[in-house]
């Protein structure tokens, strides 16, 4: 478990899962029933930026740093609003930070809801602990990601999201999410799961989305961003999302999203992707 994510936190990846995760949160609060946030892998919670790891590779300039200065097209730029407007007063900060995914839901629940972070890395852990922890809605496990998933599935509340967001170090981490997604489906049909993963190779991410596709799980909503070509052992350039009962507008909003994000975030030959799995 070598994975750390301060490596990383901002890139092109981050901003592309944070605004979906932050479209979808919305979406969960416009009913005034509690609903639980889950997250398998949350990660530190917040990263510093100006931190030796952030500094050594500052992918998050190419990411929020570039987003933040961007100007966005009328319509993408709306709802893109909320996940900047959390991100932008901790970028202020100096040093500057960025929040992970568990900092981007926390500003996001209301009262009446509650999230479960599940991290399994010492030093993660602990930061995720003095970044979130104080938070009564807040409950941290240190247990594995699948493990948490399974046991803390389905919630009281009946209604939530699921964000699964490993770090992709084994060499069967596809086949392992896929299972994991089915599984946690079939514990809780009504939930919605985003499951992100990156595309090193296009051929297996896209013989992932069909097994997927193949296992009965629906409604599957597949989203890819790419800011350039694609190289296997180059730095990843293409990242996707996974989401199982996507909130109804949220195919509408990626439409309008994903290309402004690619456009702004491009480095080379830049694109996205909208593709239902599996219908209703
Ligand atoms: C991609 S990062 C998470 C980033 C976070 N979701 C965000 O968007 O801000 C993956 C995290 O999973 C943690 N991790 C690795 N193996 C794990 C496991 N078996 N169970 C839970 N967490 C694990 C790593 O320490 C790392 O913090």
């Amino acid at each position: 478990m070598n994975y750390r994510h301060d490596f990383h936190a901002g890139n092109f990846a981050d901003v592309f899962k944070h605004i979906i995760l932050t479209r979808v949160l919305l979406h969960l609060g416009l009913k005034p029933a509690a609903f639980r946030y889950i997250e398998t892998h949350a990660g530190s919670g917040v990263y510093d930026l100006s931190g030796p790891q952030a500094a050594r590779t500052a992918e998050w300039r190419g990411g929020i740093g570039r987003l933040a200065l961007s100007e966005l097209a009328a319509g993408a730029r709306e709802l893109i609003q909320p996940y900047l407007q959390i991100a932008a007063p901790l970028l202020d900060l100096d040093p500057p930070r960025y929040p992970g995914s568990p900092a981007v839901a926390r500003a996001l629940l209301r009262r009446q809801d509650k999230m479960l972070l599940c991290e399994l890395h010492p030093q993660a852990w602990r930061a995720l602990k003095a970044n979130v922890g104080f938070d009564a809605r807040a409950k941290l496990i240190e247990i594995d990601g699948y493990v948490g998933l399974n046991a803390f599935i389905p919630p009281i509340e009946r209604r939530g999201l699921v964000l699964i967001d490993p770090p992709f170090e084994a060499t069967d981490e596809f086949g392992r999410l896929a299972g994991a997604i089915e599984a946690a489906w079939r514990k809780w049909a009504t939930g919605v799961y985003v499951a992100w993963y990156p595309v090193k190779d296009v051929e297996k991410a896209a013989s992932f989305a069909r097994s997927l596709a193949r296992s009965g799980v629906k409604p599957l909503l597949r989203l890819e961003l790419q800011i350039d070509t694609v190289q296997p052992r180059g730095p990843l350039s293409r990242s996707g999302l996974i989401i199982v009962n996507p909130p109804f507008s949220l195919e509408a909003e990626a439409r309008l999203i994903l290309p402004c994000l690619s456009q702004c975030l491009a480095v080379g030959r830049a694109g996205s992707m909208i593709e239902w799995l599996a219908g209703e």
